[in-house]
């Protein structure tokens, strides 16, 4: 059983030519509302990849708790809903012409998933075979949920959105799975390229020892281990429309095919599937690939497809990359 604790938003997505700059005022051509958050879309994620998931997070007590409360029933997951007297979480998202998005969230009733809550639960938590946490809800109780079940299944922990207290307990994390802005935030520093970041990556997983699954959108994704490194490309060719909850459908796919006994190569590779085809459609929690989706694209490409090559040194990879870039 895969448990996910985390947010549950309430999503405004508007639609926007580019995303709005600093002093602008622009206006969004649509706007459509989801339930989203990224705890809520790993967890419609696992479920709809025909997992068995629970689902531990926090509603509102407002108009919102009950439309999420109501959406997330329609999908196989038990869920234990925290109910604080609070505002529901929500997110306001930005998506440009091109499937980019910019996020703001008011975590609202997330702010009060604490560990008192935790404490109730004790029953589900230990039960998981797989446990995955995000960054929506406050820091003290993902680490309290490292600490107590670190060392009982692996975790796999999306830092997002990354806040530098994250620091403190991050390498009790099975995996972590920045993308490329959060990385930097953990990192304390920008980088220029992807050479400098798979550079400063390698060195950041050494020093925690974590597992890190670098998430790079439109580059692919970088692994590092202890025993190995390599980099899986993203599929060519796919139809991208918009890329939010592209990560978290990564993250339940990599957890789904690691529960189901898969190695790491191929649940990375399944995870990397899933995330592409999420970005095909629009939506966060509504974006989460099937199982059957999954399967169909798989039987559509090439067997060597998502493409992995070994990091035994950023230099392959670059050349790699190069060479990809000019076919
Ligand atoms: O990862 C996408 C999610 O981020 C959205 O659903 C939104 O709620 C924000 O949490």
């Amino acid at each position: 059983m895969i448990v996910v604790v985390g947010s549950t938003n309430f999503d405004i997505v508007l639609k926007v030519h580019h995303l709005t700059r600093e002093g602008e005022t622009s206006s969004a051509s649509v706007m459509q509302q989801y339930l989203g958050g990224k705890g809520a879309n790993q967890a419609i994620g696992v479920a709809k990849l025909n997992s068995k998931c629970c689902f531990l997070t926090s509603l509102g007590n407002d108009w919102a708790g009950g439309f999420l409360s109501n959406k997330l029933s329609e999908f196989d997951i038990s869920l234990f809903a925290n109910r604080p007297d609070d505002f529901s979480g929500q997110a306001f998202i930005e998506v440009d012409d091109l499937g980019l998005n910019r996020i703001i969230i008011y975590p609202g009733a997330n702010g009060a998933l604490n560990k008192n809550f935790i404490d109730q639960n004790l029953h589900i938590l230990s039960k998981a075979d797989i446990i995955l946490l995000q960054g929506e809800i406050p820091w003290s109780t993902n680490l309290y949920i490292l600490e107590n079940y670190g060392n009982k299944c692996p975790i796999i922990l999306d830092p997002a959105p990354a806040i530098p207290n994250m620091l403190e307990g991050i390498e009790k994390a099975t995996y972590l799975t920045p993308n490329e802005s959060e990385f930097s935030i953990l990192s304390g520093r920008q980088y220029k390229s992807l050479e400098e970041i798979i550079t400063a990556a390698r060195l950041f997983q050494k020093s925690i020892g974590s597992t890190l699954i670098l998430k790079l959108g439109e580059n692919g994704c970088a692994y590092f281990s202890n025993a190995e490194s390599f980099f899986v490309f993203p599929i060519k060719g796919l139809e991208v429309v918009d890329t939010t909850g592209a990560g978290d459908s990564f993250n339940s796919a990599l957890a789904v095919a690691l529960e189901g006994g898969e190695n790491i190569r191929d649940a990375v590779k399944f995870a990397v599937l899933a995330s592409g085809i999420s970005t095909m459609s629009e939506g966060t929690s509504s974006a989460m690939p099937t199982g059957l989706e999954v399967q169909r694209l798989r039987s559509k490409l090439s067997e060597n497809q998502p493409e992995l090559v070994d990091l035994d040194d950023t230099e392959s990879y670059l050349h790699h990359v190069q060479y990809l870039h000019r076919k």
